[in-house]
């Protein structure tokens, strides 16, 4: 194959399950990300963005459907298969950062490496090179709690890259950035894509953003439409 996909969905479907109450989010999307593509997904507040993204990164239960990373189905994987998987492939920009609080930066954005059995030596000269590619070299001693929340957004996308996945899923990346380091760290993730095949799938409101991506979707109650 030319050019496989790194990630790929059939049929996904997801209905949150609330006591009685059924709450339909997302019917029937099939969906392939190309290695190497930047991929955006656009959509209104509620329409399912973040279901989607958590789903094609194995971190919640579909309710119908399939989900591959490259040829391996994950959905039907066991918890510790996955979580190995992901940590080979994937690196997740969550919309909530998700970064340890009680860490430093340089400790945040290591810990994908520990978890992988890399060096301490390398941990610490890998997550530097990356604080310093999201413009953090100065902060790197920093606790979480004691970072803004545009550094801490650069953080969490430091983390994401610095086990070199074939894949970044990142929920509204710059969604906390002023102007000037959304722009920063967009193209550092379009750097990354041209230069070493990494694929991005990205949610964003950002229309001027979106237009820079190699494919745009909208999600909406009638599923994935490209844009044109
Ligand atoms: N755990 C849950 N239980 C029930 N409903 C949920 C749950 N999580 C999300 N939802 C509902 O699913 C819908 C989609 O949520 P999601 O977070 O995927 O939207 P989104 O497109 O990312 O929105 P935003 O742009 O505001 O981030 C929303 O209506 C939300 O209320
Ligand atoms: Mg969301």
């Amino acid at each position: 194959m030319n050019n496989p996909s790194v990630i790929a969905c059939q049929s996904l479907g997801k209905t949150y399950q609330d006591g009685d109450l059924s709450v339909p989010v997302l019917h029937n999307l099939d969906l392939t990300i190309p290695a190497g593509a930047t991929v955006g997904i656009m959509g209104a507040s509620g329409s399912g963005k973040s279901t989607l993204l958590h789903l094609l990164g194995g971190l919640d239960s579909l309710t119908t459907g399939a989900v591959f990373w490259g040829e391996t189905r994950i959905d039907t994987l066991g918890e510790n298969a996955r979580c190995r998987l992901r940590n080979q492939h994937l690196g997740f920009i969550y919309q909530l950062h998700h970064l340890l609080p009680e860490l430093t930066a340089l400790e945040n954005v290591m810990l994908p490496l520990l978890l992988a059995k890399q060096s301490q030596v390398n941990a610490i000269k890998e997550g530097m090179n990356l604080l310093a590619a999201v413009g953090l070299s100065h902060r790197f001693q920093h606790k979480i709690g004691e970072l803004s929340g545009g550094e801490r957004q650069r953080t969490a996308i430091a983390r994401a890259l610095v086990n070199k996945p074939r894949c970044i899923l990142a929920d509204e990346p710059t969604g906390n950035l002023d102007r000037e380091n959304a722009e920063h760290v967009f193209s550092l993730m379009l750097n990354l894509s041209r230069d070493f095949g990494l694929s991005v799938v990205m949610v964003t409101h950002d229309a001027y953003l979106a237009d820079q991506l190699d494919i745009v979707y909208d999600l909406s109650v009638d599923g994935l439409i490209p844009r044109t």
